[in-house]
């Protein structure tokens, strides 16, 4: 079993987001509109990973963008029009929320020209980085406010000067969606150290069921990693490659640990699961959830009927469904 070291002061101050993929998945809505702005109840994406970021204390805030992007840079700026017409209106709650995004965090930005890989959009933040360790976090995962990822992940990599990746346990038929994690325990039954990292194995290959989430606190040393690893997965300069490169490289590295997450996490990344996460979300909403629970209640129990006899329903608790007539 590893022992880990106490935390030492706080140093980590900058967030890396990319965002700079077509988001082909979500067409025609990603036509004109970066997939980025796509809105989870009423606040676009990335707006909750600005905010984890935040909330975990790194104010400075890269966003890795590309072509079609502007929208994210109008929705951290301030919109001066629209300020002054609700301004002119006294319309102080919309005011608020326009404002919001403006103030929430010093916001950067960097284009990642060729689309080269998770790996290449990390490259890009060299530069603005610097020497120091830095978090990224993947905009297809919104991790719940309540249930904090970061600041754990944080406490390691500065306690231990090592790198660190949120990990979280998945049915073994899903590990060829991720980066999957060879694990041995350490004295925090919350933190693994890392043996081994593969990006997107055969079901059959998969050292274990850990998942990479997309969470990562990096040490710098990962920009010169980044500059030699190869094309891997898809023909992509791929991060977990470069992390595997630090797992097995010397101790003077720091090593790889990873976070264990057990809190509750969206997936934006494709419909299905963005459909579920915005109702999930808003089913939680002081504001809109007790009506929108009750209207859900009632739509739910009246579905299946609308739904053909001879189809499948899947049921997360109890698996799949023949519909049969009643
Ligand atoms: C990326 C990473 C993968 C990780 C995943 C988390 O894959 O390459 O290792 O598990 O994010 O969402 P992508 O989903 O971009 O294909």
């Amino acid at each position: 079993m590893v022992t880990l070291r106490s935390m030492a002061p706080k140093s980590i101050t900058k967030a890396v987001i990319p965002a700079a993929g077509m988001g082909t998945r979500f067409l025609p809505a990603t036509k004109a509109m970066p997939k980025e702005m796509l809105p989870v109840v009423d606040t676009p994406a990335i707006q909750y990973v600005v905010q984890e970021a935040v909330d975990a204390g790194l104010h400075d805030v890269l966003l890795v963008t590309g072509r079609n992007k502007n929208a994210l840079e109008n929705h951290f700026d301030r919109a001066a029009e629209l300020e002054a017409q609700l301004e002119r209106k006294g319309d102080v709650d919309k005011l608020a929320k326009v404002n919001f995004s403006t103030e929430l965090a010093d916001v950067h930005y960097v284009r990642q020209g060729d689309p080269k890989g998770l790996g290449h959009a990390v490259l890009r933040a060299r530069q603005h980085v610097g020497h120091e360790s830095f978090a990224v976090l993947l905009g297809d995962d919104i991790i719940d406010q309540r249930d904090p990822l970061l600041t754990k992940m944080l406490e390691v990599a500065e306690g231990q000067n090592t790198t660190v990746v949120a990990l979280l346990e998945v049915d073994p038929s899903q590990t060829y969606l991720y980066g999957v994690a060879a694990v041995e325990p350490t004295d925090d039954p919350d933190v693994v150290k890392i043996t081994g990292l593969v990006e997107k194995p055969k079901v059959e290959d998969a050292p274990s069921n850990y998942i990479i989430v997309g969470r990562y606190v990096l040490r710098p040393e990962i920009f010169d990693i980044l500059e030699e690893t190869q094309p891997g997965k898809g023909g992509e300069i791929q991060l977990t490659d470069a992390l595997q490169t630090l797992a097995a490289g010397p101790e003077s590295l720091g090593g790889v640990y990873g976070v264990v997450f057990r809190g509750r996490r969206y997936d934006t990344g494709d419909r299905l699961d963005y459909l579920k996460s915005i109702v999930r979300i808003a089913a939680d909403r002081e504001d809109l959830g007790p009506d929108f629970r009750s209207w859900l209640i009632s739509y739910a129990a009246q579905l299946p009927e609308q739904i053909p006899v001879g189809e499948v329903l899947h049921n997360p608790n109890t698996g799949t469904i023949p519909v049969v007539a009643s």
